[in-house]
């Protein structure tokens, strides 16, 4: 019932956006990074802490060993960039305790956007965040990588995830990842305080609906040695787009290695078709710690068809997730926005010229997310 009204008013706003002529509005994003790519982003609102805050500890050196920090990692590149920058304004517009969040953006050494450029975007448009940018080496995966069914999850960027443990300092004992196509709206402590109970490695949510054994080919459910990992595990699907990792075990237990082993499999065998995720069901499917749902909105991209729109999943949201071939920022750009993707626009900080439009409907959109 409240879902129903907030899609009707999310209705009534995008009537009122039609009427508007967006061409002026389109551009080609990547096109234009590199070019004073530290103004292409407005600076964000100054977020502070509460009073009931843990204090920074001060002492701590490096500064990432503060126990107080909430560690958060993304990829970082000119093509996601402003999903990136967007995703970070979220997470501090509702952190209880904005100041104590520590964001390690992986970068690929790769990119035709040096680290240095990087790094500069995210300092201008957040001056007072607390980060760093890794440089990622696509050469220690590339030659893992096999082709899947869309080029975009082939990007060697996507497997930097399985890396976290081996980039972060060792000081650094969880993270939580996010994929560049999110949106957090609600205190990402409540995120980073769950427990990942017995020696589980990673919590996320799980969709045990779907039907796992399409993940895999017939050959290696056929295949009892390989089969034999979900042996008396119940496995369900889950997104690696949000993860909460505990860093110690994953050392521990060498599971990027693991990863590797599997994606060797995979280039001589063929047993998936998706990119990254497959090797994260196979080491940790059916031992994942089950993360309200709320966690991960996900699909919002639409499916892989073009103007495919979805609509919210039933129930509360704390992250919504863009994942699906649609991006918020190119359909919006384009002039054909899904009315979710009016949930993602208030935290776009890129600069469009014309302000009066952007910010005109910036201030419904605020509104709007303050209600859900
Ligand atoms: C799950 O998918 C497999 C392979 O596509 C299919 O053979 C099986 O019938 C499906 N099971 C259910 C319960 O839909």
């Amino acid at each position: 019932m409240f879902q129903r009204t907030i899609f009707l008013v999310l209705f009534f706003l995008l009537a009122s956006l039609i009427t508007i002529n967006p061409t002026h509005a389109i551009r080609s994003f990547p096109e234009r990074v590199g070019f004073s790519i530290s103004h292409q982003f407005s600076e964000a609102p100054e977020y502070t802490n509460g009073f009931s805050c843990p204090v920074l500890g001060g002492d701590s050196f490096p500064k990432t060993c503060d126990p107080s920090l909430v560690h958060i990692a993304m990829t970082i590149d000119s093509e996601y960039l402003r999903g990136t920058i967007a995703a970070v304004h979220s997470v501090l517009k509702h952190a209880s305790c904005p100041e104590n969040s520590f964001f390690h953006f992986i970068a690929s050494d790769s990119s035709p956007v040096s680290s240095e450029d990087l790094t500069r975007v995210v300092r201008s448009t957040f001056p007072s965040l607390s980060f760093r940018v890794y440089q990622f080496k696509e050469s220690l995966v590339r030659h893992l990588i096999s082709s899947s069914i869309r080029q975009a999850l082939d990007n060697p960027l996507n497997y930097a995830r399985s890396y976290l443990a081996d980039l972060l300092d060792s000081c650094v004992e969880r993270v939580i990842y996010l994929d560049s196509d999110v949106i957090v709206v609600d205190d990402i402590a409540k995120l980073w305080r769950i427990t990942l109970s017995g020696s589980r490695v990673i919590g996320a949510p799980e969709y045990c609906h779907a039907n796992f054994t399409k993940y895999f080919s017939n050959g290696f459910w056929a295949d009892t040695e390989m089969s034999r990992v979900f042996e008396g595990k119940s496995a369900c699907y889950f997104n690696t787009g949000v993860m909460v990792m505990d860093l110690v075990r994953w050392r521990e237990g060498d599971y990027t290695r693991t990863i590797e082993s599997w994606m060797e499999i995979q280039k001589e065998k063929r047993i998936y078709e998706l990119g990254s995720l497959p090797p994260f069901l196979l080491v940790f499917g059916g031992d994942v710690e089950p993360i309200h749902h709320r966690w991960n909105q996900h699909g919002l991209g639409g499916d892989n068809v073009v103007n495919s729109c979805r609509s919210l999943h039933p129930g509360p949201v704390s992250l919504l997730h863009w994942s699906g071939k649609g991006k918020p920022w190119s359909r919006l750009d384009l002039g054909e926005a899904c009315l979710v993707d009016f949930l993602w626009r208030p935290y776009d900080l890129y600069r469009h010229n014309d302000h009066h439009l952007h910010h005109h409907h910036h201030q419904h959109n605020l509104q709007l997310l303050d209600v859900l």
